[in-house]
């Protein structure tokens, strides 16, 4: 494991104060004392890993990331268990996702022993961050910028690796289901594009939209596929699944436009070892419609290691709005689902898949 040095703040946070601010933490406001950070050169490699004080970043105005959007990030969280032990869910599944959107974005990669290696340095140092109470986790952001003084268009040959936590309840604001609003005149990511990626421009272009469905009073947006707009690609910020009548569950099969959730993949595994049916298959919209009006659908959830397992209540476009049950109430095998996945990432589960650390 790589050796980081480490500074600690001089200014810590009381624990009084850091009660205070995880009464009620509103997703991503809040952060610990410290950060991760390593450094890359085209001539040095990977080399200067820190822990310090969690501050501004100094970078040139002319840094390649501020004009071409060279940046990636991650997401994954810290439990406490019952016991107070501190838990960590997949994150080598993180380490490659990272690495594979480091690809695509032509940036250099992280080797996983780095990756690991700063979550783990940074809880080290700020693991009375981790929340006790069971409704809420240490969010972790692993990002990375180019950060190159040039203004050509290239691939860059500096960058620089951060990662930040911030504990959090969940994503959504009140804890019902969530409305959604499906996008038909805007795209989140077309074939060969970076829609597999995790990349800050994904995000960026996702604002719009997203803003579109706040003003239909709707918490997420839906993108449909870029080739026909008739196909369920993802949400804004999370992947989508959707349970049949029959038990079923069904979520769009992985395609390079959509991203390789880890929850999703979780859910998809998981669900199998308890005995349900877990389809990978296109969806249509209409069919979606169709199908939720007539009862055939009955539940439909967002999944992201932000979200967790959201329960959606209703799916709204220009031509009308359809709800999953009441609207309101989470369906019981969304329930089930996400019992089960808490469960196994707070460490309360026996864990056979070895997803635990
Ligand atoms: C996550 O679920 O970790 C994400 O990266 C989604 C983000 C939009 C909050």
């Amino acid at each position: 494991m790589a050796e980081f040095s480490i500074e600690r703040t001089e200014t810590p946070t009381s624990a009084e104060q850091r009660q205070a601010l995880m009464v009620d933490p509103k997703f991503g406001r809040v952060f610990t004392d410290h950060m991760a950070v390593i450094r890359y050169t085209d001539e040095k490699g990977w080399h200067d890993a820190r822990i310090v004080p969690r501050q501004p970043l100094q970078i040139d105005p002319a840094s390649t990331v501020l004009h071409y959007g060279q940046e990636i990030f991650e997401g994954l969280k810290a439990y406490r268990g019952k016991g107070g032990a501190v838990t960590l869910f997949r994150p080598e599944a993180n380490a490659a996702r990272f690495a594979a959107s480091a690809r695509r974005l032509s940036m250099a990669e992280l080797p996983e022993d780095l990756f690991l290696g700063s979550i783990k340095a940074l809880l080290k140092v700020d693991h009375d961050w981790v929340p006790t109470n069971p409704e809420q986790s240490l969010y972790l952001r692993p990002f990375m910028i180019s950060n190159e003084v040039f203004l050509g268009v290239k691939r860059a040959n500096e960058y620089l690796f951060v990662v930040l936590a911030s504990p959090v309840g969940g994503y959504f604001s009140g804890n019902g289901s969530i409305p959604v609003w499906v996008s038909e005149q805007y795209t989140r990511a077309a074939p060969g594009g970076t829609g597999e990626a995790k990349c800050g421009g994904n995000y960026a272009s996702s604002l719009l939209p997203q803003q579109e469905a706040t003003d239909h009073g709707c918490s997420q947006v839906l993108f449909l596929d870029a080739r026909e707009r008739r196909f369920i690609d993802e949400m804004g910020g999370m992947n989508v699944m959707f349970v049949r009548k029959d038990g079923s569950v069904v979520t769009p099969p992985l395609g390079g436009t959509i991203l390789r959730g880890i929850t999703r993949d979780s859910i998809i595994r998981l669900g199998r070892e308890m005995g349900l049916k877990m389809v990978e298959e296109p969806l249509a919209i209409d069919d979606v419609f169709r199908d939720a009006e007539s009862g055939e659908i009955t539940e439909a959830f967002a999944c992201g290691t932000a979200a967790l397992i959201s329960p959606i209540g209703e799916f709204r476009r220009e031509a009308g709005t359809v709800a999953f049950g009441d609207g309101k109430t989470a369906g019981p095998v969304t329930m089930k689902l996400r019992n089960a996945l808490c469960a196994l990432q707070r460490g309360e589960e026996a864990d056979s898949f070895g997803w635990v650390h």
